[in-house]
């Protein structure tokens, strides 16, 4: 069998050639890092369940009108996906105070916030995604001022639909990132959703009892990851009737 061509490596997923030209293939992996790579582990089965996860939100964007890269999943651990040029921004859309917010404004997690508040990160591991002000991003030509009005707008999009869908099944959304790439059809080129939603990339409490179910969970050693993905994708009634097992079963001759 002809061997793909790897187009990148990131730490959770990796991006291969796809069979048609503008496709690319996203592979989700078991790896799961934080606080820039310094936290690292393989959890078994979050691969599995980010693809799943990350395909029920986008179909879900797409039947209301928010563009996204995805285009079908392909098996229990690739997806086929537009490609797309990204911009090196993380998008976070916030609803409570958590994590880097609340660290730097003192504020107690889980304090409602105002409105929904849109920040922006520069993506560099190096330098640690700092945040940046709308300011920097158009002075070093990462995005133009309308492409940051349509980013926000999209992003508050995900933010509704997102927030509605957890409600429903007895969570909040605390906070979340996107990232954002430039689709180009002909002469066109119109920003869309890209990358993955999935709670790698979320903060999900219990509405009743605030448990996260979360990256959070790997990051503060709360318990078992898997546990607490395998309960989103449970509750949203994403992980398929005769779910393979999560720990791979032992060959017996
Ligand atoms: P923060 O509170 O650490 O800034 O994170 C805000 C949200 O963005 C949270 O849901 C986690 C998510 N996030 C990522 O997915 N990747 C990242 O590299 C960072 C910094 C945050
Ligand atoms: N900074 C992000 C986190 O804390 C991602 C990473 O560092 O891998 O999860």
């Amino acid at each position: 069998m002809a061997r793909r061509k790897k187009i990148y490596e990131g730490k959770a997923k990796t991006l291969y050639e796809g069979p048609e030209p503008g496709t690319l293939v996203q592979y989700f992996k078991d790896d799961a890092t934080a606080f820039n790579a310094e936290k690292r582990d393989v959890i078994e089965g979050k691969g599995v369940l980010n693809n799943r996860l990350s395909e029920f939100f986008m179909t879900g964007l797409s039947q209301i009108g928010v563009p996204n890269h995805f285009l079908k999943r392909i098996n229990m651990r690739e997806q086929l996906i537009r490609a797309v040029e990204i911009i090196p921004l993380e998008v976070i859309v916030r609803n409570y105070a958590a994590g880097s917010m609340a660290k730097r404004l003192g504020l107690e997690e889980g304090v409602v916030l105002p409105r929904p508040i849109v920040e922006f990160s520069y993506k560099n591991d190096d330098l640690g995604d700092p945040l940046v002000p709308e300011e920097y991003i158009i002075a070093f030509g990462w995005a133009s001022q309308q492409d940051l009005d349509d980013m926000v707008a999209l992003a508050l999009r995900v933010n509704d639909f997102l927030s509605g869908v957890m409600y429903g099944v007895g969570i909040k959304l605390i906070d979340f990132k996107i990232e954002i790439g430039r689709h180009y059809e002909g002469d066109f080129q119109r920003l869309i959703v890209a990358d993955e939603i999935s709670p790698d990339s979320c903060r999900l409490w219990d509405i009743e009892t605030n448990e996260k179910l979360d990256k959070d969970v790997f990051r503060r050693d709360l318990g078992s990851l898997t546990d607490a993905y395998t309960e989103v994708a449970t509750r949203l009634g994403v992980m398929p009737k005769n779910a393979a097992p999560m720990v791979k079963p032992t060959l017996i001759n």
